[in-house]
Parts: C-alpha cells; structure tokens; sequence
C-alpha cells in the first residue's frame, strides 16, 4: 500500500501509472495533493473522472490539502459524485492522518461512496463519529459495500454509509415500524439495516428495478438473519407502489432511487402512510449540487423544487438532516 503526494500538474500521469497494472492485482493507494486555486479542482475533479473505474476499486482516498477557505469549500461540495472518499483539509497532518487511517484499513475498509460520508464534515470529525459507534463496525454490510465495488465500480458509491443505515435501524425501532416501503434497493444496505430494526412480524417491501444487483442483497440478508423478513417486488416503483393498498399501513418509507421519481413517490406513499409515521427521503443535499448555481441538470433541479414544495406543505413535519448526502424526514401530523 502506499500513500503519494503530487501536483495538480502529474495527476494525471500519475494515476494512469497506478493504474495500468490490472484491477486486483495492485495495491491500494491514496492521494495527496495541494490545491491553491478553484482551477485546480476542475482538474483535479476532471482527473479523477478520467479514471473513475480504476480510482473505484484501488484508492482508498484523496486528500485535497487547501490553504484557501474558498477552494476547500468547493471541493467539498464534491463528494457524493466521484468514485473515491474525497476530503479537503487545511491542515497537513490531519491529511496524513486520515489517509494512514484509510490505508492501514484497507480496500474492505473504503467507504464506496462520498455519500455516505457526512457532505461537508472534517475527516478527524468524520472519524471521531465512526469510532464513537457501538456496536463495532458492521462486517456484514462492509462484505456489501466491498463486493458492490467489485461489481459495479463506481456504482458502488450508492450503497447508504453505515452511520446512515444505523439510524435507520433507529427510526424502525423507534415507530416499531411493522410496515417498511424501499424504494430503491441495489445490493442491499438499506433494507439489512431496516430488516435489523423489526420486531414480531414486521416486514420490508422493496421495490427495485433491477435484479442484477440482488444478488448480493439476497446472500446479505441471508447471512445476517433477516431474509425472511425482506419481500422484494421486481419492477419501476411507481408501478409497484400503486398495488399497496389504499390506506395508512405504512410506517416507515426509504426513498433513494431515481431523483426525479420523488416528487410521485412522495404522492404514492403519503395518502399510505399512518398518522406519525415517516418518509426518509436519500441524497437530497445531492452532494452539495443543490446549493452550487452552477449546477442544473433536471435531478438538481427536482430536487430544489421538491425540497421547496415540502417546506410549504401543511400537515407535515418536515427536517431535513446533514447525515450522508442529506436525508429529508417528512412526518405525516
Ligand atoms: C441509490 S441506489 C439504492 C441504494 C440502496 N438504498 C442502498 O443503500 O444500497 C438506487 C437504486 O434505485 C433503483 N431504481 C432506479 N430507478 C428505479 C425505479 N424507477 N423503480 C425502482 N427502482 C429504481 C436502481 O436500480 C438502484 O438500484
């Protein structure tokens, strides 16, 4: 494993030697690099894209050291939409600190997604929280994260981080949630932690449109106990929502599938949804986009739009929560 420190200027070079050997067969590595100007991070966010399969399976992290506050701000704006942990720091040795920690942890101890690192928080903040957890780290839904970057790469950045999943556990518990709707499954992350948090005959119903990644999910759940408690109806999710039945039975809804179904998901789920209980809905800080003006493509944009219309609806309580890439709490009064 090694850690190396470069130049916006040989990013480029360098990456594509840490990369040429095939995927598996070299050791992790983590970046370091110096940024002194909002230039640099479009290079170092092109760079980073250029190689996205290659930085998805080998890199542990990158560390942009920024003395200027401006800059560290943008470049933490970007986590969430690149292949690797990304992190600015102003201070030299928290970096040095951070990428140890990332390296002695190894590529099972990678986070798949800048999502499911808090947007915006400090990496010693970010690790101060992680170690404060009990219990221990989860190896069953770290088994999930490393074998979705083994098969979908990049993709792998959409599996919920654990701090995100354990509350969700929580919000289960808490409403002792017997009813749970997903929508959006992938391999598995969520719905294991939802599964965990039943009790008696309490069930998940997910709604996902690709079997591909199920696998993965299905040996989860198994694993960890809780198949039997997890349903899951194959198909776009607006279809399946339509066949739950027409009154309040549901609890607990997880939203985190394509951003500009949410609006309908919303309108599906709420006249479902019981007195009290909840919508969670994923991703709506967007990785910072839906502050950045100038990002606009229709999923920032539905989630902007969608974010003001909850805010001025009646009859709900609605907070929305800095944990990963964002989770909006909607509770029907
Ligand atoms: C962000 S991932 C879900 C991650 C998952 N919650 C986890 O924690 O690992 C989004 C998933 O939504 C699914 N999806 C996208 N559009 C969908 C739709 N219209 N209906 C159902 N599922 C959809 C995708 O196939 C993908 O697996």
């Amino acid at each position: 494993m090694a850690l190396h420190h470069t130049t916006i200027g040989d990013v480029d070079g360098l990456l594509d030697t840490l990369l040429k050997a095939p995927s598996g067969e070299a050791a992790p590595f983590g970046l370091k690099l110096t940024l002194k100007a909002m230039a640099d991070v479009d290079a170092l966010i092109g760079g980073l894209r250029r190689h996205r399969p290659g930085m998805a399976t080998r890199c542990v992290g990158v560390v942009a050291v920024c003395p200027d506050a401006d800059v560290r701000a943008a470049v933490l704006r970007w986590p969430g939409r690149i292949a690797c942990p990304l992190t600015a720091v102003a201070d030299v040795a928290v970096a040095d600190g951070w990428l140890a920690g990332q390296l002695a942890a190894g590529p099972r101890g990678v986070r798949p997604r800048g999502g499911s690192r808090t947007v915006g928080l400090s990496p010693a903040i970010q690790d101060w929280i992680e170690a404060a957890q009990n219990p221990p780290p989860d190896a069953i839904a770290a088994d999930i994260a490393h074998q979705s970057r083994q098969q979908f790469g990049d993709s792998a950045r959409m599996c919920i981080g654990e701090d995100q999943g354990r509350f969700l556990q929580l919000l289960v518990e808490l409403l002792d949630a017997q009813h749970v709707v997903e929508v959006g499954t992938f391999t598995g992350t969520s719905a294991l932690w939802m599964a965990r948090g039943l009790r008696g005959a309490g069930r998940v119903t997910c709604f996902e449109i690709s079997d591909v990644p199920l696998t993965i999910a299905r040996a989860a759940w198994k694993a960890a106990g809780v198949a039997d408690r997890i349903t899951v109806e194959l198909g776009p999710a607006t279809d399946g929502l339509k066949r739950l039945p027409e009154e309040p039975c549901v609890d607990l809804a997880f939203i985190d599938a394509d951003k500009e179904g949410y609006p309908t998901y919303f309108d599906l789920i709420l006249p479902r949804l019981r007195p009290g209980g909840i919508i969670a809905f994923d991703n709506m800080l967007w990785g910072g986009s839906v502050v950045d003006e100038r990002v606009n493509d229709a999923d920032t944009r539905t989630l902007r739009g969608f974010t003001q219309r909850l805010a001025k609806q009646a009859g709900l309580r609605v907070q929305l929560l800095s944990i990963g890439d964002g989770l909006t709490l909607v509770r029907r009064a």
